[in-house]
């Protein structure tokens, strides 16, 4: 290993643990290429959603969950990252370029990057128990860190018009043609690498899941009704392209340290794609300032839900190539 750089086994570690962050639809819209000394992330337009994500949010934030992901491994490894992002002006798909700096790692950082190979999505609907209050400030701290801001959405009405917004999205996509048929190329069948596959899609009356175009996984049978997970939103100052890639390193953040905390997660962006209902979100939680980027459910799963099995993965050499 040189005292600059990590060699070149360290840097694939660390991508083999990146390529585990989440992505809308398990799309994976990522490319990365590796120099001697820099490694840099791409975002891979052909991989977008069209109906689900005309505006590129959900890719955007799916990109950035990666470039946190990756940074958190590296440095889990001994090597701090120096990142610009968006280091190119005339190319907007270069989305960051990263340097090394040698570093000591501490515990903390460790036991995030352990979380990645934990995390999984968790569409069933959590129990009734509470999540403590510092678990909920330490999630909003490692997000906020990240660059950008993270709010814990109360209960009551302001939840229930949430939940209004999440059953509206869903009935308008419901409707879409061209959205019931891109979810059908990107869920439910038996994709080897890519996708949502059944076995981690939920058939459930919860009207915050997302409704995948087949559905395997059951819900948990819960006693007492009440939901009493936690509801994160990420958001942003601005709605451009590099706060998009920010609220996705904040949300992978925040997923990290609710799976550190052994608590089951989704991340949720039905309503906040389609215009009319991410400005109903944005109205009834932000007051009309800030742009709502995603939304992160954290709770405590049922002892007797059975483990969610893990989403597969491009292999490595479709996402990782040499820096030319
Ligand atoms: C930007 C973004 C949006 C997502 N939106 C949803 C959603 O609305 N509903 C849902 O069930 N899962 C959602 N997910 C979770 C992905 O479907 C999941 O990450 C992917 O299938 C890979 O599975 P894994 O997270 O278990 O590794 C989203 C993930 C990201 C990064």
């Amino acid at each position: 290993m040189s005292r600059n750089h990590p060699d070149t086994d360290t840097v694939r570690a660390a991508l083999a643990l990146a390529v585990h962050a989440p992505s809308v639809h398990n799309t994976q819209p990522w490319q990365w290429r590796v120099g001697d000394t820099t490694v840099h992330l791409y975002v891979d337009e052909e991989r977008g959603l069209h109906h689900a994500d005309p505006d590129r949010r959900d890719l955007l934030i799916s990109c950035g969950a990666a470039l946190h992901h990756f940074r958190v491994a590296a440095r889990s490894f001994g090597w701090h990252t120096v990142v610009h992002r968006f280091p190119n002006p005339d190319d907007p798909r270069h989305l960051a370029a990263l340097e090394f700096v040698p570093v000591t790692p501490t515990s903390d950082v460790v036991s995030m990057a352990r979380a990645i190979d934990d995390r999984r999505t968790d569409r069933r609907k959590p129990t009734s128990w509470e999540v403590p209050e510092p678990f909920i400030t330490a999630m909003i701290a490692a997000g906020v860190a990240e660059g950008a801001m993270v709010s814990d959405i109360p209960g009551g009405a302001t939840r229930i018009r949430l939940v209004e917004a999440f059953r509206a999205a869903s009935s308008e996509h419901r409707a879409d043609r061209g959205y019931r048929s891109e979810l059908a190329r990107w869920s439910g069948r038996r994709a080897d690498t890519e996708g949502v596959p059944a076995r981690n899609a939920v058939a459930s009356a919860d009207p915050l899941t997302r409704e995948f175009h087949a559905s395997t996984l059951t819900e948990a049978v819960l006693h007492d009704l009440d939901d009493h997970g936690a509801l994160l939103l990420v958001h942003t100052g601005s709605d451009d392209a590099l706060s998009r890639l920010r609220a996705g390193e904040a949300a992978s953040a925040v997923l990290l340290s609710a799976t550190g905390f052994g608590l089951a997660t989704c991340p949720l962006t039905e309503p906040l794609e389609l215009p009319g209902t991410r400005a109903l979100v944005r109205e009834d939680l932000l007051s009309d300032s800030g742009f709502p980027q995603i939304i992160i459910r954290a709770g405590w799963a049922s002892t007797s839900a059975a483990p969610v099995p893990a989403t597969p993965r491009r292999p490595l050499a479709e996402v990782v190539r040499p820096l030319e």
